[in-house]
């Protein structure tokens, strides 16, 4: 291959510029985290014979199967859309006329409704964003698996029950957005089909537990069509406030937002930016006619094209397919949101670089008994967020950053219903850290992070009562040695995890890791081989006797072993 000579010094300018310039005065450009289709036809080429031919491969995300409650009917399944994605980038969103399926005016209650996502690609394509909305509400965000030439699949289950209102409305518009640019490169069109399945409570069994209720409206806080683009806010800097105005409607005795977001461009690495990219802190800031009324510090999601595409290979990262969303509980600020006017809910994103995907999902529940309910703020504090960076570096190459943050919110109001007079409180106990040495003369660097999160809402109806801790650790390696001689190696490590604790009418522990390491070897500045290994475990236990556990290994493109259990042997006290 004439190409791969250039590009394996590519690989190597890219390592070099992303390490030195930490202490120098450049920046490292984002797509220095990142590997050209070059990049990866070079390592394909070193791959043995039998990887290189294989078609039509399939990658996975690691999550929990999504099963009806016993007794359920179902599934009823509709095609909602089915569509090529050529070049999409800088065009209006997909859309399709959505009406409720027959069975769901039929069967009424719906017990589980899952929205499935399945797609396939072929040639040579970057990861893509996209986002899935019904009626302006957003229903699913994730990154595409970035193809192989013989092409890949993947597909995504997404638990959508409680966008039950939207999806039994009337008819609305359904939108999808996937950007994708098509050259003489990258020339791999996205196919894609998005398929709802419902399963319905059986009239019969009425009496068996309700999952937790879906709200009675949700108001999208998004951007509405027609658009070049999704729907979502694109926050540009850390000034940039986009938000959207709108009223609640007057017997709401519950409010909470349900938050999408991504980082992109200049931020798509946002826990690897150096000080003078606004440092390795990112938050999203909620505002209710300009106070801080929440905050959200994402997991740090890696696309499949992220750090080295080749250790999302076949096991995507986690959260990529099928992105988290984070719930700000606003039923306190109920008693402003009522009063019949318009307000505004903005975004806002502390230190964002261009740029950052942003919106949300207003979930209201309403008093089905009276026309109006009342409310009162009664406590408010939301103190400025505490941060530092601290910088050592005797020489200006090696070196040590740690960045740190704090954030703390509080609100206590009443609301005032047929349901009688309930005083909720929300809290957000927010902590942040990151630290990042380089070393070996600029030619490794480490990251090691951990974003912890407090939420909780006390008081309140018995449904609303919970308390939410996530900790996202997160843990990247770059480097490489003989540097500057004919045998070169490049390596990465990634450990990431996303753990969480939940209590209230449902109690249930998720801890999910990934441990992934990839190698490449050149000679010569050519790429004569590359190695990679995931390792996976994926434990989650909950008191309503859902359990899933799950041990997967791969290495290259093998699956080495995958022990699934779901049967909860073995998963109590976990
Ligand atoms: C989408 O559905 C069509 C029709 O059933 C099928 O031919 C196609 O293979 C599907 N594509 C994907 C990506 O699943
Ligand atoms: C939805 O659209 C269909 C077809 O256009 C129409 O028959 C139906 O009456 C509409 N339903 C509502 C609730 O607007
Ligand atoms: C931040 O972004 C907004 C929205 O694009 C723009 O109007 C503003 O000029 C930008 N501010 C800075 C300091 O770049
Ligand atoms: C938040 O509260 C914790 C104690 O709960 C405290 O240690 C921390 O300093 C507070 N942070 C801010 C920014 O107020
Ligand atoms: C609800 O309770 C709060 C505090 O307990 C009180 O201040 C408020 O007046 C009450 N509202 C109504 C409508 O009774
Ligand atoms: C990252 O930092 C945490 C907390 O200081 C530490 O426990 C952990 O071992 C570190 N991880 C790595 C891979 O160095
Ligand atoms: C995962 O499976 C491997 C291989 O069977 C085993 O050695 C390891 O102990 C398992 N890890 C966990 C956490 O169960």
């Amino acid at each position: 291959m004439s190409a791969s000579s250039a590009s394996s010094s590519l690989l190597l300018l890219s390592l070099c510029l992303a390490l030195l310039s930490h202490f120098a005065a450049a920046s490292p450009r984002p797509r220095d985290l990142r590997f050209s289709a070059e990049d990866i036809a070079a390592v394909e080429a070193a791959l043995p014979l039998r990887h290189r031919r294989s078609s039509g491969t399939t990658f996975f995300e690691v999550d929990r199967p999504l099963r009806p409650p016993k007794g359920s009917s179902g599934p009823c399944s509709t095609l909602l859309l089915s569509h090529s994605f050529a070049f999409t980038l800088t065009k209006p969103p997909v859309t399709a006329a959505y009406s409720p399926p027959e069975c769901l005016l039929e069967a009424g209650a719906v017990s589980l409704a899952v929205l499935e996502w399945r797609a396939e690609c072929r040639g040579v394509q970057y990861d893509r964003i996209f986002g899935v909305w019904l009626g302006g509400a957003e229903l699913l965000r994730g990154s595409t698996a970035e193809p192989r030439p013989g092409g890949v699949a993947w597909s995504v289950s997404k638990d959508v029950t409680r966008y039950a209102p939207l999806l039994a409305a009337g008819n609305a518009t359904l939108a999808v957005y996937l950007g994708n640019l098509i050259d003489d490169t990258y020339n791999g069109v996205y196919h894609a089909n998005l398929t709802l399945h419902l399963y319905f409570r059986r009239a019969a069994r009425s009496s068996s537990p309700q999952p937790a209720a879906a709200a009675d409206a949700i108001v999208p806080v998004s951007r509405s069509l027609p658009l070049n683009d999704g729907l979502w806010f694109v926050v540009q800097n850390s000034t940039d406030v986009q938000s959207a105005r709108l009223a609640v409607p007057p017997n709401a005795y519950r409010a909470v937002l349900e938050v999408y977001v991504s980082s992109h461009y200049a931020d798509e690495f946002w826990y690897m930016n150096t000080p003078e990219q606004n440092g390795p802190f990112r938050e999203v800031t909620v505002l209710l006619d300009g106070d801080v009324v929440g905050a959200v510090w994402p997991f740090p999601v890696i696309y499949t094209g992220g750090i080295n595409p080749l250790i999302w290979r076949p096991i995507t990262s986690i959260g990529s397919f099928n992105m988290p969303t984070y719930d700000i509980e606003l039923t306190p600020f109920l008693g402003k949101l009522l009063d019949g006017e318009h307000h505004e809910l903005g975004f806002k994103v502390t230190n964002a670089l261009n740029s950052w995907y942003v919106d949300a999902n207003l979930h209201l529940w309403l008093d089905g008994k009276s026309s109006k309910t009342t409310g009162g703020l009664v406590a408010y504090d939301a103190p400025k967020l505490a941060g530092s960076i601290v910088s050592h570096s005797a020489d200006g190459i090696d070196g040590e950053y740690e960045a740190t943050a704090s954030r703390n919110i509080t609100a206590t109001g009443w609301v005032s219903s047929s349901r009688g007079n309930v005083t909720t409180t929300f809290t957000q106990r927010l902590s942040f850290a990151n630290t990042n040495v380089v070393s070996s003369h600029g030619s490794a660097q480490a990251i090691n992070q951990t974003t912890d999160a407090l939420t909780s809402v006390s008081g309140g109806g018995a449904q609303a009562q919970q308390q939410v801790h996530q900790s996202f650790p997160l843990y990247i390696f770059l480097g490489g040695d003989g540097s500057g001689t004919s045998s070169q190696r490049l390596m990465r490590r990634v450990e990431i995890g996303f753990e969480e604790a939940r209590s209230g009418a449902v109690t249930s522990t998720l801890r999910n890791r990934q441990a992934a390491a990839a190698e490449v070897t050149l000679r010569d500045d050519a790429v004569v081989g590359a190695s990679w290994r995931m390792h996976q475990t994926y434990a989650y236990g909950a008191s309503d006797g859902g359990c899933y556990l799950r041990n997967v290994s791969s290495v290259g493109y093998d699956v080495l072993f995958d022990h699934r259990d779901a049967s909860c042997a073995g998963a109590r006290g976990r």
